[in-house]
């Protein structure tokens, strides 16, 4: 499987370590990119945004319990996330990043953009929405947390391959697909149960999005079927500076799927933002 090589820090609070990945940009005036992955995922979800590292440094995270950063906090929320990210930017002494988070990571960014609005250049919005859960979601999150506890993350992972990616990616790209399965095989049962409860009680954000005052790049999937492309186009109009952009050929992973086509709406809007 490939991962970066990752540094880590402590957080204050509480002694857990965040794993991260800083790759700085030689050009001056480098905006700073920082990657939060979607559930139960970590940074190797990232790795086709590399090729950025031309225009951008990189900060490519594992939140606590994921990935590499195996300790987790046991009330965990989408808050808690985003202070530990703040934190780590601290830490960095990266005084504003573009926020780059995918479904739940976006989750994470309606949390730092309301909490830490002077840290942004800009947000990504990828395969997220802003609404919070109903509660039939909701309740089924707290059936699948208690079950995840029984059976492992097996059955989650083969689950979530039905529904991550376009039939595309299931088609042409099996190395991609076996990678994302095998990180979420690997992560603990405990980190997806508290998952699951933080995000059905996560915030709803749909009435402040027209307070966030950075651009923001919302990205879709054509085939994403956890969060609609038309779902994310209303989200897009709600937003002051938005930018909607459909990837085509591409489910609920579609910065992983079709990194190219990614990569290029990345470079557009950000031209064109700095250009007026
Ligand atoms: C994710 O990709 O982070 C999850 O699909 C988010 C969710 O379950 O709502």
């Amino acid at each position: 499987m490939k991962f970066l090589d990752l540094e880590y820090i402590e957080l204050r609070a509480d002694g857990r370590e965040v794993a991260f990945s800083h790759i700085v940009c030689p050009k001056e005036d480098a905006p700073t990119i920082l990657f939060v992955h979607g559930f139960p995922l970590d940074h190797s979800m990232w790795l086709g945004q590399l090729p950025l590292a031309t225009d951008a440094s990189l900060l490519m995270v594992d939140l606590c319990g994921y990935g590499q950063s195996p300790t987790y906090h046991k009330d965990m929320t989408m808050r808690i996330f985003a202070d530990d990210l703040a934190e780590l930017l601290e830490h960095l002494g990266i005084p504003k990043v573009i926020f780059c988070g995918l479904s739940m990571g976006g989750y994470i960014g309606w949390e730092f953009a309301a909490a830490y609005p002077d840290l942004l250049d800009g947000m990504i919005c990828c395969n997220t929405r802003a609404t919070a859960d109903t509660e039939t979601v909701a309740r089924g999150r707290r059936v699948a947390a208690a079950q995840v506890s029984k059976t492992g993350a097996k059955p989650v992972a083969d689950a979530m391959k039905e529904k991550l990616f376009s039939p595309t990616t299931l088609s042409r790209d099996p190395e991609l697909v076996e990678q994302i399965c095998a990180g979420i095989r690997a992560t603990d049962s405990e980190t997806i149960a508290l998952g699951q409860l933080a995000m059905a009680i996560r915030r709803d954000h749909w009435q402040r999005l027209g307070e966030i005052s950075c651009k923001v790049l919302v990205v879709a999937g054509s085939d994403d079927q956890i969060t609609a492309a038309d779902e994310m186009l209303k989200m897009s109009l709600m937003l002051n500076h938005g930018t909607f952009v459909e990837i085509a050929e591409a489910g609920h992973l579609s910065p992983a799927e079709q990194p190219e086509a990614f990569n290029r709406a990345f470079q557009h809007w950000f031209g064109s933002s700095q250009t007026g």
